[in-house]
């Protein structure tokens, strides 16, 4: 600890000296003596599992106001030894972008989040910062037939959700986020600033979906946007098991269009509303109708709970049993609660190929499942009951779902498909949860780590190793 409390001095020393304006600096490093350190650290905390006493805390947290600030903390960090973690939406589902078992600095790009809309070529720049719904506000003050085909959650950061893919209601139409992605802005382990023509194109194919904290520091993102129409239509039906859920449910994994073929959903006119593509993006958040917009600015959830989540791939229609059995399993939810997400593949999905981003799962996906644990009383008793609750799912499902390997989705991050060894991880330890994440698009990734990166100094429990770590 004694060295790291002095090596962490000298990493704040570096920093004041590296910028221009050592106060202003200032004002943007946090340490545990601030009164504010802890405020800032719990602000983009999304899963209470990593908000406890017991969770290891950073030494440093830096708010870069500016690309030069990033560059300082990268270059400082690597001259002082001092292990990093960035930050920009803070949604990782195991907390990786704010904890570490090493001593550690975050940066967290929170200050980084401007959006310009450019609505006559159809493009906007995003920096890393910067939140979907932000996003999303953004273009619509500028045009109603625009749009981006990104994440359901309005809180989410582009940072760490392009990184990892990105998807939401427009995944069929359009892909995904990071499909739509031209250029960016990255800092590399050398503290330069890249964009597309100096990084060159394996670079940036890695970093649209090749996981966070890998490669670099992404400081902005230029994006295509996508037409939608001024006006789209949207329903909610409710089933219970009653009402013929499960017949329902098993139907549903082989329709190709509900509207054109799904007569037993009982869809009627009065379920649908007409509305803007913004509006919708409300309304799958979950917000009632005639919000304000300006709720899509608002960073922080409505509630934050503990939770535990996990991903599958479904390439065959599921047996009634299996969702009788899903069914089953969550009946056995005392407190807490339980969510299976299906999240139907196809359409331009199908039509992009495995390896034009590090993302594999293209054609041959009926469907995603994501499956969520909540809770909301603390206690290693109640995680541990929660955790074994979902893991017994997972298992259950393992003979309906995608095999050797069982796939997954990064930005679902699941520690438990595999982690590296810590300190130098081995090619062979990282394919355990690489291929599932990655498929064969697992071996250009570490090709291009080793270029880029060959020191790891850009890692975490999930990030690519280089070859000769
Ligand atoms: P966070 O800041 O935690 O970063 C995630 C990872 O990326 C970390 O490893 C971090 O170090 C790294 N990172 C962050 N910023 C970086 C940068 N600028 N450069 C390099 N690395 C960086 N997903 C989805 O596809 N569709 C959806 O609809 C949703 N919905 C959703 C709802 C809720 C409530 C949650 C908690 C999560 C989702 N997600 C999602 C998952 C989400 O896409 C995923 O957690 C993203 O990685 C979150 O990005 P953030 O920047 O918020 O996270």
């Amino acid at each position: 600890w004694a060295t790291s409390a002095h090596t962490h001095e000298d990493f704040l020393e570096c920093l004041r000296l590296q910028s221009e304006d050592s106060a202003s600096i200032s004002k943007l490093i946090y340490t545990p003596i601030n009164s504010s350190y802890l405020s800032v650290l719990q602000f983009s905390i999304q899963n209470r599992r990593f908000n406890t006493t017991t969770t290891p805390k950073p030494l440093v947290i830096v708010t870069p106001l500016n690309v030069s600030h990033v560059q300082a903390a990268v270059s400082c960090s690597q001259k002082h030894g001092m292990h990093i973690r960035v930050r920009s939406g803070g949604h990782d589902y195991e907390g990786l972008s704010y904890v570490s078992v090493l001593p550690f600095v975050i940066i967290d790009l929170i200050n980084l989040q401007s959006v310009t809309v450019d609505a006559t070529n159809n493009t906007a720049w995003v920096e890393a910062g910067a939140t979907i719904g932000k996003l999303y506000y953004s273009i619509a003050q500028k045009s109603r037939t625009l749009g981006f085909p990104a994440g359901v959650c309005p809180t989410v950061g582009l940072g760490g959700h392009i990184s990892g893919g990105g998807y939401g209601l427009l995944l069929r139409k359009y892909g995904l986020a990071a499909d739509n992605v031209i250029d960016a802005q990255l800092i590399d382990v050398n503290g330069r600033i890249l964009d597309r023509a100096s990084m060159g194109e394996d670079l940036l194919w890695a970093i649209r979906g090749g996981g966070g904290n890998t490669f670099g520091i992404v400081v902005a993102w230029k994006v295509n946007l996508v037409p939608v129409p001024a006006t789209v239509t949207v329903f909610t039906v409710e089933k219970t098991l009653e009402q013929n859920a499960t017949q329902l449910v098993n139907r549903w994994q082989l329709l190709p269009l509900m509207q054109e073929s799904f007569p037993e959903l009982g869809l009627a006119k009065d379920d649908c509303t007409e509305m803007s593509w913004i509006e919708s993006t409300l309304y799958f958040a979950g917000f009632s109708r005639n919000t304000s917009l300006e709720i899509l600015l608002n960073r922080t959830q409505p509630s934050v709970r503990f939770f535990k989540a996990k991903s599958d791939y479904v390439k065959e229609p599921m047996p009634e049993v299996a969702l009788e059995g899903i069914w089953e399993s969550l009946f056995q939810l005392e407190v807490g609660s339980g969510q299976l997400i299906f999240s139907p593949y196809g359409g331009r999905m199908s039509e992009i190929s495995e390896s034009s981003i590090p993302f594999p799962h293209r054609a041959g996906n009926l469907y995603k499942i994501q499956h969520l644990a909540y809770w909301d009383e603390e206690g290693i008793e109640e995680s541990n009951r929660h955790i074994s609750w979902i893991r017994r799912l997972y298992s259950f499902l393992a003979p309906y779902v995608s095999k050797n390997p069982r796939l997954a989705y990064i930005n679902y991050r699941d520690l438990d498909i595999g982690i590296n060894n810590q300190g130098n991880t081995s090619y062979k330890q990282a394919s355990i949860w690489g291929i599932k994440y990655f498929k064969s698009n697992f071996d250009r990734l570490v090709h291009v780590k080793t270029q880029v990166d060959p020191s790891n100094f850009f890692r975490n429990e999930q990030s690519i190793p280089p070859f000769s770590a």
